[in-house]
């Protein structure tokens, strides 16, 4: 007996109803497509094919040439959950099972769509078509961004036993700013200033700083907030495997990571990109996320001056330094007294709230004892009462500011209260990371 999920449904809009007959209709000149697709890998298929195709059964309904145009230029039945902004994530995770959603609020569902394998199939085709790569027995796996900006991993057989998979982790059109962050209590005004002046380090002492956590927790998109506190003078380059970093500041260069082709050449890894974009005299460096080799690298140009930013996968900050420390990262303990800041992020399920994403943990390395990196904690995450609490510590970062700056600590305390008043202040209105990092270059002339 097959068993029965607790999960929540979600039932898609069927965009063009059709009637059984119709159905039927539709479903033969599909057939005839796909079977003229598998006789000839070349067949391009266009609007005119299908009127063609149509005509010989004589069929000539508009509803079903719709349906099958839509076919043609999406993704056939996913599309209505692609164009739905509520949606983290769609996941496909074999025939005959249900396709699964990640919502925004209300988390894991069971959506009302199945999909054969050949559907399957053709999905992942088209996504490889679009972006130029092959997938097939010697290279099942495809890492692609799809036209709308969502990123897609795709696997075939033999690597996913239960048939091919399709994960798309769904772009979102209104990217959230520190204000929502802050407003969705992701983290408090008081850390997005104290993130404020340790980002610019008013122009005298940015601070590296590694944003750590869980699959899907958030990191990302924390990094791409705060990238808004980069003074506008400065010149930035990201580092990603998929392009998903969107900075608002306009001197960027963004460079994106390129896999081996069928004959395993041409790769281009995170670590050369990074080393490549040491010569292209950066102020600050972003890596969309660090997970091998490149680490080296990026702890190396930290310890010359450079400054730099990223997301690591890890639960605690513990995890994190030991990550770093460890194959394929490599890091020797030394050197990670560059990172100023790690700072945590969850994805909680809170029994009221429902899914929730929270900063938990804000800590500074602040030097080394016996060859472990020591760290101090400055914020920490109270559950019982879901606040983010300041914990007053010193910090070596800050104070380092202030005497750079000629301030006494409390001078640089009162910039830190303004800036959280001058943030609280602009909360309101939903707004664009451009105008997020206007707000930010105005505050100097407030
Ligand atoms: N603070 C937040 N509040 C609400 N939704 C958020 C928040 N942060 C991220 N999200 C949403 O959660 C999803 C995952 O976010 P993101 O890509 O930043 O996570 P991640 O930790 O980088 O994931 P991965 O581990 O896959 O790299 C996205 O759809 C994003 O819009
Ligand atoms: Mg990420």
């Amino acid at each position: 007996m097959k068993r029965k999920s607790n999960l929540p449904r979600y039932t898609t809009i069927n965009r063009v109803e059709l009637s059984k007959k119709e159905e039927e209709e539709y479903q033969k000149i599909k057939e005839e497509i796909i079977q003229k697709k598998i006789n000839d890998e070349n067949f391009n298929i266009q609007q005119n094919d299908i009127k063609e195709f149509m005509a010989q059964e004589a069929i000539s309904s508009q509803k079903i040439f719709n349906k099958l145009t839509d076919d043609l230029k999406g993704f056939g039945k996913i599309d209505s959950l692609l164009k739905d902004d509520n949606l983290e994530e769609i996941m496909i995770i074999g025939s005959n099972k249900p396709v699964y959603i990640y919502h925004r609020t209300m988390g894991m569902m069971i959506t009302d769509i199945n999909l054969t394998e050949i559907e399957i199939k053709q999905i992942i085709n088209k996504i490889a078509n679009y972006v130029q790569r092959k997938i097939d027995k010697q290279t099942p796996i495809l890492d692609a961004r799809l036209p709308d900006g969502s990123r897609v991993n795709a696997t075939i057989p033999p690597v996913t036993a239960d048939g091919s998979t399709i994960t798309i982790r769904k772009f979102k059109k209104e990217q959230l700013t520190i204000f929502d962050l802050i407003n969705s209590n992701t983290l408090t005004a008081h850390l997005a200033a104290f993130l404020w002046i340790n980002i610019d380090g008013l122009n005298v002492r940015p601070a590296n700083i590694i944003i750590s956590g869980g699959t899907g927790s958030g990191k990302t998109t924390t990094l791409n907030t705060i990238s808004s506190f980069i003074p506008e003078q400065e010149r930035i380059i990201t580092i990603e495997d998929t392009l998903e970093l969107q900075i608002p500041q306009e001197h960027v260069i963004r460079t994106e990571t390129r896999p081996s082709n069928i004959e395993g050449k041409g790769e281009i890894s995170m670590d050369v990109l990074l080393k490549n974009s040491l010569r292209q005299r950066p102020d600050r460096i972003i890596v969309g996320e660090v997970r091998s080799k490149e680490a080296m690298t990026l702890f190396g140009a930290l310890n010359t001056g450079h400054s730099g930013m990223g997301t690591l996968h890890a639960n605690s900050t513990h995890e994190t330094i030991t990550r770093l420390t460890s194959p394929p990262m490599n890091v020797p303990s030394i050197m990670i007294n560059s990172i100023d800041f790690i700072l945590m992020q969850n994805r909680i399920y809170h029994p009221e709230k429902g899914i929730i994403r929270r900063v938990t943990e804000v800590s500074e390395v602040v030097g080394m004892e016996s060859d472990k990196p020591q760290l101090n904690n400055i914020y920490k995450y109270n559950f019982a009462s879901d606040t983010l609490e300041f914990t007053a510590v010193s910090s070596i970062a800050m104070n380092e500011i202030a005497s750079m700056k000629g301030l006494s600590n409390k001078e640089l305390l009162n910039e830190l209260r303004e800036r959280e008043k001058y943030l609280l202040k602009n909360i309101n209105n939903k707004r664009s990371i451009y105008e997020t990092k206007d707000i930010m270059n105005k505050f100097h002339d407030s």
